[in-house]
């Protein structure tokens, strides 16, 4: 399954999944507010984006114009998942409360089910895709990387800090990402994947 979630404004919730397995099949997606499911949606609207991009005849957009109207007033909460739920299901979190009114159990849960998705990389860096070279900047002011170093990145994300040290030329022995989100890691894997990096799914709480 791939999809998108257009970085949500506080009317409209926009973007398109697709199952790649059978491309003729549209997906149905959930709105679910504070835990209850409140709308059930088709993803079939065309984009040509899509289209031309391979995803069979590019029928897979959704789009809820005033999602508020369909969710109860009050709703902390808003998760946007594949009809039915299960492992994964999620491609959307967005807090409508300040953070400071969930209790810490609930926000754990709530921003574990946004990282576990599948969210476009631009989202996961505040919408824009970003280099590690700031990072590196910062982290070489203080500590030195041999080349027999062994990095753990906790939480890669779409892998910029990596692709950095690649890109300077870093020597460094072993690589290994640990990343919640299943997804990430098999692209991360297909990306950059040798015999010295290596990407694993796990949850390091
Ligand atoms: C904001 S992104 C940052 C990614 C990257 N470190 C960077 O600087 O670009 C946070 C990443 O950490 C992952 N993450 C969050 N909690 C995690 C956990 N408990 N264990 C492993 N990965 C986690 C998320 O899935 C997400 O990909």
């Amino acid at each position: 399954m791939r999809s998108n979630v257009d970085p949500w404004n506080d009317r409209e919730i926009v973007g398109w999944i697709a199952d790649e397995t059978d491309l003729n099949k549209p997906v149905a997606i959930e709105i679910v507010a504070d835990g209850r499911v409140t709308r059930t949606v088709t993803a079939d609207l065309l984009r040509q984006d899509l289209a031309e991009a391979g995803y069979g005849d590019g029928r897979h957009g959704f789009a809820v114009p005033d999602f508020k109207a369909a969710i109860p007033a009050g709703t902390k909460s808003v998760e946007l998942r594949i009809a039915g739920g299960g492992p994964g299901a999620t491609i959307g979190v967005k807090f409508l409360a300040p953070v400071s009114e969930f209790d810490a159990d609930e926000a754990l849960r709530l921003s574990q089910l946004r990282w576990r998705g599948d969210e476009h990389d631009a989202g996961l860096t505040w919408g824009e895709l970003w280099t590690g070279d700031a990072f590196l900047d910062t982290a070489l002011r203080v500590a030195t990387i041999m080349p027999k170093a062994k990095i753990v990145e906790i939480g890669p994300g779409y892998g910029r800090i990596l692709a950095t040290l690649i890109e300077r030329d870093v020597s460094f022995q072993r690589y290994l990402g640990v990343e919640l989100s299943e997804r990430r890691v098999a692209r991360l894997n297909q990306r950059f994947g040798a015999d010295r990096i290596e990407f694993r799914c796990g949850d390091v709480n």
